[in-house]
């Protein structure tokens, strides 16, 4: 890489300039979601739950039904960044879709997509990798942050390079709009920096990808059931396909404090503040309202009304769900659709990637 480069993909990606962006965009989206294109994903390593529902999943269902072209990858090879082996994917890639459509994701609209089965889209990390250093590749603290937590003998380079690869996931389809979370924030600078300097090298006919924004979610954290961020990897999280039993049993074991009046204080009493909060957002009301109601009912009650929201909220999701793992072969035939059209955009692509490059024969 030449020395005249700026270095981009920044240690702490300033998160006040990415929520004012963000803030700005969905006054864009508004005046005309047929403007963007969105492009996220997940990794297939276990059922969705509720801080992904209204961490993202929510987020993404809206943009849609507000008319924005959405894009929405399984991505199963990143399955292998952290793991030798992607333990029991099929059934992982058949429940992510289920939770997808579940909670309204529309494959007539939306297009649901597996990276595997995109040749085109795979070949896009060569070119990539030629355009990012190995010392920016070190630096991500999203990378560096998974290495620490890792329980592989050694790190392979598919760890290193992921954020590459999850450039072509963004680039392959050219989405200006990606929904995530805070950590994948280092990611995306990746990918502006890769769009960026292929535009520059190569788009000698004008600039081949847009540099691609992030959208961050309003929505503040869900704690698990132990008082700390809601996760797969921390047994703490109630999952969307989860029964209305499981739920009420799950929320009855959460962890809350000695004193008996129910109060709105995420700094003072976050174990209490995450079940007000969940019950909060589950009925789209204030979480101070939904303390104050509860008040000297104590723990018991709080809990009783929390399982109560989430069931509630989250019958009609399930039912549909339920409803959708009845039909044989239904999930299969979703990403057979998706991963065609995803197929020809990925070609498209490669094409004028192949043509910029000089590489077209
Ligand atoms: N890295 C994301 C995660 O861990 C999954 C992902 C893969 C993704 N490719 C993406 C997210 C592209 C947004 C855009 O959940």
């Amino acid at each position: 890489m030449s020395s005249t480069q700026a270095p981009t993909t920044s240690p702490a990606p300033d998160l006040s300039a990415a929520r004012r962006r963000s803030a700005e965009l969905e006054g864009l989206i508004a005046e005309d979601p047929g403007r963007f294109r969105v492009l996220t994903g997940d990794r297939p390593t276990g059922p969705l739950h509720l801080g992904h529902y209204f961490g993202t999943l929510q987020g993404r269902v809206r943009l849609q039904d507000a008319g924005v072209d959405t894009f929405v990858l399984v991505a199963d090879y990143q399955v292998l960044t952290d793991r030798d082996v992607a333990e029991r994917l099929a059934e992982h890639v058949e429940d992510l879709v289920l939770d997808y459509l579940a909670a309204g994701i529309d494959p007539e609209r939306s297009t649901v997509f597996t990276h595997s089965a995109l040749p085109a889209l795979n070949q896009l990390l060569l070119p990539f990798l030629s355009l990012v250093s190995v010392a920016e590749l070190r630096r991500n603290p999203t990378v560096k942050d998974e290495i620490a937590h890792s329980r592989q003998a050694a790190v392979s380079g598919l760890m290193f390079t992921y954020p590459v690869h999850q450039a072509a996931d963004i680039l392959f389809c050219k989405a200006d709009l990606v929904p995530v979370g805070q950590d994948q924030l280092p990611h995306l600078e990746v990918t502006r920096t890769i769009a960026r300097r292929f535009n520059d090298r190569y788009g000698t006919s004008g600039p081949l990808f847009p540099e691609p924004h992030a959208l961050l979610s309003a929505a503040p954290l869900l704690l698990g059931t132990d008082g700390t961020k809601m996760s797969k990897s921390r047994g703490n999280s109630v999952n969307l396909s989860a029964t209305a039993d499981e739920t009420t049993r799950l929320i009855r074991s959460a962890r809350t404090d000695a004193y008996r009046h129910i109060t709105y204080d995420p700094v003072g009493r976050p174990e209490v503040a995450g079940l007000v909060l969940l019950a909060a957002l589950c009925q789209e009301r204030d979480p101070r309202t939904v303390a104050e109601e509860i008040g000297d009912g104590g723990a018991a009650q709080l809990k009783k009304v929390v399982a109560e929201a989430v069931n509630d909220r989250f019958a009609p999701l399930r039912a549909r769900r339920a409803e959708l793992a009845a039909e044989p072969g239904y999930v299969r035939e979703v990403l057979r659709a998706g991963n065609e059209r995803a197929n020809a955009v990925a070609e498209a692509t490669l094409d004028e990637v192949r043509a910029a490059m000089g590489t077209a024969y």
